[in-house]
Order: C-alpha cells, then structure tokens, then sequence
C-alpha cells in the first residue's frame, strides 16, 4: 500500500512497501562472538529475549533501563519474598538464565532520553566489558489515549525515548562509532494504532534515522531499524486492557495466534542486520490483516450486560432525570447495556458511572452504527451525557428548535452548544447520496 505521499518539483511520489526475500543466516554472521552489546530496554521483553538468542555466543551484555535492580547480595532474598508475578523477580530469574546461557551480563540504570546519563552509561559499558561492538535500542513506552484528549506532556512521554532517546544515543556514539545500532521499531510508524498517534510517530523516526544514517559511519557503520508487528510477548497490552477481561483475552489470542515468537523474531532480525535494507518490517501476519485490526475500534470491545446482571445507578453529584426523547432513551439504553447499569440519567457524565475510553469507544460505533451518523471517537469527551449525545444524534429535530435541557449549568451547557454548533461539521448519513 502507499503509506506516505509528497509532492516535489511538480510530480506526486509515494512510498510503497515491498516484500524482501532475505537470505537465513547464522547468528554469527549478524553478531560477534564475544562481543560487546548494550541493549537500552535490556531488562524489557524483547530485550530479555534477544539477551537469551545471544547468550550462547558468549557475548558480553549490557542491559539498560531506568528501573534500578536489587543489588546482586539480595536476589536471593528478593526472589524468597517476592509475590506472584513480581517483575523484578522475573528479571533476576532471566539474568541468571542468560548467565548459564554463555552471557557475560550486566545491568545499567540510565535514562536514555537524558544525554549526560547515556554518555555516562555507554563510558560504564567499556569501562567494564571492553570495547562496545553494538547498540540495540529497544526502549520504548506504550502511546495511550486518543490524540483529540492527548496532552502534550503525554506525547512527549512517549515520543522520548524513541526520538530523545535515538539522538542522544547517536550524540555518545559519534566520538567512537560502534559496528551496529539496530532500533527497535513497529508496524505502527506504518498504520498507526488505536491511541497511539505518538507513538506511531516515535516509530516513524527510527526508520527515518536509521534511513538516514545506514553505511555512513557516523554513529554505527550499519544501522537498521526493524519495525516489528506484534510479538507474543507484550506487557503494554496487558497493562493497558487489564480492566477489560474480555477485550484482554481477544488481543492475546490474537498475539498468541499471529505474534512473533522469540526464535522466528531473533532470527529474523539477525537476517535484517546481515542483509536487509536500513528500514524494514517484521510481520507475524500480513500487513493488511494487521492494518484492518488496526482501522478502527475492536470489534467487541465491552461486552453487552443482560438486564438481570446490572447494578443500579451509582450516587452522581448529579440528579436522577430519566430520558425524556426517543434518542435519549436509545442512548440511554446503550449506556446502560454496556456500562451493565439499570438506569442512566440524562445528565450523568459518562467517566462518573465508571465509563472507560474503550467503553466509550464501543457506546460511539453502537449509536453511529444504529444511527447511521458518523461519530468521531472522541465525541464522549466533548459531550459526556446522553442529553448532549442525544442532541448530537436528534438530526430530525429542525435546527431552531430548542434542544433538551442540559446538565445542572444551563448556561454553561448552552454555551457549549454552541461552540459545538459552530465546530462541528453537521453529523454524515451514511449510505445516502449527496
Ligand atoms: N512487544 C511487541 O509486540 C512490540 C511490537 C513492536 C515494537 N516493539 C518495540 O520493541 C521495544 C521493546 O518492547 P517490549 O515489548 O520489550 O516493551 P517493554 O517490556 O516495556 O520493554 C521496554 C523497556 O524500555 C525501557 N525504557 C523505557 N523508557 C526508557 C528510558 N527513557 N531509558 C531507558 N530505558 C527505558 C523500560 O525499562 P524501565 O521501565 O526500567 O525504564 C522497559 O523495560 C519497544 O521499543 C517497542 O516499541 C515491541
């Protein structure tokens, strides 16, 4: 597909994609044996995972993170108290693997988007393994949020250690290059992501750099940036949908079925290093299965809650008012099927009922889908209620007549109305001819 489009000196270019048979190699071939490697995002999951392909090289590692270790006299201690699931825990047991593995390890604790701390941790690693052969940077932090509710501090977050991260690292490798610098990469810099607007562009960057910077030897002779589709390990999902069990269960069966495993990743990316071209993807499934997952909301993001199984309506610093309109009711009676509440009133905001963004997101492709009115994905941030969301979708009702009544501040509410009227392209009919 055409991903990107410009136009220079009067003629359009557009970038495409194209398969890239590449020949399988031998670790060897893309890695030193013995050599000297620093991983940033060492102790993350993808990480750990190459740490454990390289191990039987012999070589020697340098994993860095931000989030300090125990000192090694306390692991034992550590692991014999720590919970179930404690992620610290499950480090230490992988560091020691890697040891019995063949690996020279240790770790850093260095925040890459900071150039005096990279400088500093980069001096460390040859101070205390030798010369330093290659850099694989693979920390990174999960985008999250729609780009119509993102602040900028949040963009920020995420674009960091990609963009931060990337020039800081090449500013401490450009007095002493390195043989390698591989970054880790997504599909996402390709076809976005639900919420994820940053980072899909912290992604892009790396395929920039690294387009930019390949076989000119100036912080790395090689360097190739591999933008990965999903790996069967991931945290950030399940972090992020942990509130939501069944959407949860759908994206691992999902990562299960189609996610790039630890050896067809690792061997892939050492094919990528020895001959791929400076910016490529890894695909566990073909781009444009990925790309229509990607489209738009998950299909079942919130199931439906039986009328028996619902709870009543939580105190509201708002009063109980029942619809009163035949679209107040249809959105209230959406809202109370997913949010598994028996009655909703018209003026109680969507996040105080316990409502989620992903919730939201299925309450708007329900109303748009029963509606035929296109509605954005943020529309529940600027109207929270069912009367204003009524009032968005109440298309028949002529433009002088008075909306419903709107939450406890009238006034306020009918300013907003306005501005809304002013902002707002009128709601699209869908299948209707212009
Ligand atoms: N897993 C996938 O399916 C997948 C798919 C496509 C691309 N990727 C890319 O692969 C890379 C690794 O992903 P992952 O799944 O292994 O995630 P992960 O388990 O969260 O590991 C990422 C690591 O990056 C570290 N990190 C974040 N910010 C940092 C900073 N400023 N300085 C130093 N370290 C920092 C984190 O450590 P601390 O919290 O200790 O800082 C974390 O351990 C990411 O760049 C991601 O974009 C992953």
């Amino acid at each position: 597909p055409a991903l990107v489009g410009a136009w220079r000196r009067g003629r359009p270019w557009s970038r495409s994609l194209e398969p890239v048979a590449l020949p399988e190699v031998d670790d060897a071939a893309a890695w030193r044996a013995g050599g000297v490697y620093a991983i940033t995002g060492g102790t993350g999951e993808l990480g750990l995972a190459l740490a454990a392909r390289l191990a039987p090289l012999g070589v020697r590692l340098a994993l860095i993170g931000r989030t300090p270790l125990p000192p090694e006299d306390s692991w034992d201690t550590h692991l014999a108290s720590a919970p179930d699931g404690d992620r610290t825990a499950r480090v230490i047991r992988e560091l020691r693997r890697l040891r019995t593995l063949g690996a020279e390890v240790i770790t850093l604790t260095a925040d890459i988007t900071d150039p005096a701390d990279t400088g500093r941790a980069l001096s460390a690693v040859r101070e205390r393994l030798g010369a330093l052969h290659g850099v694989v940077h693979a920390a990174g932090v999960a985008g999250n949020g729609l780009v119509q509710t993102k602040t900028r501090e949040q963009a920020s977050a995420v674009l960091a250690p990609k963009v931060a991260g990337t020039l800081a690292l090449a500013e401490a490798l450009r007095a002493e290059p390195v043989e390698l610098l591989v970054l880790y990469s997504s599909v996402a810099g390709a076809i976005g992501g639900l919420g994820e607007s940053d980072y899909a562009a912290a992604n892009a960057f790396l395929d920039a750099f690294a387009a930019a910077e390949d076989g000119r030897g100036r912080v790395a002779q090689r360097v190739v940036s591999v933008a990965w589709g999903p790996w069967r390990r991931d945290r950030w999902q399940t972090a992020a949908f942990a509130d939501n069990p069944e959407l949860l269960a759908l994206m691992l069966r999902s990562r299960q079925t189609h996610g790039i495993g630890d050896d067809t990743g690792t061997a892939a990316l050492a094919r990528a290093i020895v001959a791929g071209p400076s910016h490529l993807y890894v695909l566990g499934r073909p781009l444009a299965d990925l790309a229509a997952e990607t489209a738009g909301p998950p299909a079942s993001p919130a199931t439906p809650v039986p009328s028996a199984a619902r709870h009543p309506r939580p105190p509201l610093r708002t009063e109980y008012v029942a619809p009163r309109t035949e679209a107040e009711r249809r959105v209230a009676e959406v809202w109370q099927d997913l949010l598994g509440i028996d009655a909703v009133g018209v003026h109680d905001p969507f996040f105080d009922l316990g409502g989620s963004s992903l919730v939201g997101l299925a309450v708007v492709a329900r109303l748009s889908a029963a509606s035929g009115v296109d509605l954005a994905a943020a529309t529940l941030f600027e109207r929270p209620t069912v009367a204003q969301l009524a009032d968005l979708l109440d298309t028949d009702r002529p433009a002088d007549a008075a909306p419903a009544p709107d939450v406890t501040d009238e006034a306020a509410a009918r300013g907003e109305r306005r501005r809304a009227r002013g902002r707002r392209t009128p709601p699209r009919r869908r299948g209707r001819a212009t």
